[in-house]
């Protein structure tokens, strides 16, 4: 039988210990504010910049929204996250990717201030996790860490493999997992016989972005499988990168799409804004 990593109740208990912390904080004087820009109106991006309001709420951090038109310009939005860069009130600065054509995404991101870039896309945290020192990383990778360490699931020694290899999930999961002292191997689109390398893993991380791309051909019996995609169906209903019915029976523990990886995200953003203060 197989343990299912509950993403749900895992981000809910980091969620309530980072609600104390927050209370700990406001009681000394301290408050948290979490700016977020999103730049036209993404369906899907509009659902995770709610959740990530809500989730800021809950906690007790305030949140600045700025909803900008699609034809927002590069001047503008660089404008804008330098005016937030210089707001001591500010703590954190989201801006919600992809962003619309028009907009140089990297030149962006490089723009936030690092003390400020709690989605830890900026070259100096992502400079800072390759060499081990201190910054914000990134949250879905940080939360995948997190669902492993809390689910009792060892890595050190094991033989990791992401497929994958994005700024934001792919490359820092593999550091995070060689950080923890894992034997990682990072696949892509170009690696040659995939599934010869996939069957050798104790942990396979699936970051494709192909729905169920991944089945039980893909694994090792008894490996353990995060899925980090989230796409809808044929049937319009929401599913991963791994194809769950085949795959699961065949894993020691596997993440369900809903509620596996993707609220794990905001909970790591929310760990980000919380230490961004402390
Ligand atoms: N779009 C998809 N994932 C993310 C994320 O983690 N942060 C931001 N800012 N945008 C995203």
């Amino acid at each position: 039988m197989y343990q299912i990593i509950d993403g749900k109740k895992i981000s809910q208990e980091i969620k309530d210990e980072l609600k104390e912390k927050t209370a700990a904080l406001k009681a000394d004087g301290k408050s948290i504010c979490l700016a977020v820009i999103q730049v036209g109106s993404d369906p899907a991006s509009s659902v995770y910049v709610g959740n990530k309001k809500k989730a800021c709420a809950y906690i007790g951090i305030e949140s600045l929204a700025y909803e900008l038109p699609e034809e927002t310009t590069q001047d503008e939005l660089l404008a804008l996250v330098r005016r937030l860069n210089d707001d001591d009130k500010v703590n954190g600065i989201l801006v919600q990717l992809p962003l619309p054509k028009q907009i140089d995404e990297n030149e962006v991101i490089q723009t936030i201030a690092p003390e400020k870039d709690v989605d830890g896309f900026n070259e100096k945290n992502v400079g800072a996790l390759c060499v081990g020192s201190k910054g914000f990383v990134s949250c879905t990778p940080f939360g995948i860490i997190q669902l492993l360490k809390r689910s009792g699931i060892e890595i050190s020694g094991k033989r990791c493999v992401v497929i994958g290899r994005s700024n934001i999930v792919g490359k820092p999961i593999s550091l995070l997992l060689l950080r923890e002292n894992g034997t990682v191997t990072i696949c892509h689109s170009r690696t040659e016989n995939l599934k010869e390398i996939t069957r050798q893993a104790d942990i396979l991380v699936v970051a494709v972005g192909k729905p169920k791309f991944v089945d039980e051909t893909f694994i090792k019996e008894g490996a353990v499988v995060i899925d980090v995609g989230i796409h809808r169906d044929a049937n319009n209903k929401l599913c991963g990168d791994v194809d769950f019915e085949k795959t699961a029976p065949h894993t020691s523990a596997i993440t369900p799409v809903p509620g596996g990886v993707g609220p794990m995200t905001v909970a790591m953003l929310m760990y980000n804004c919380v230490s961004s203060v402390e």
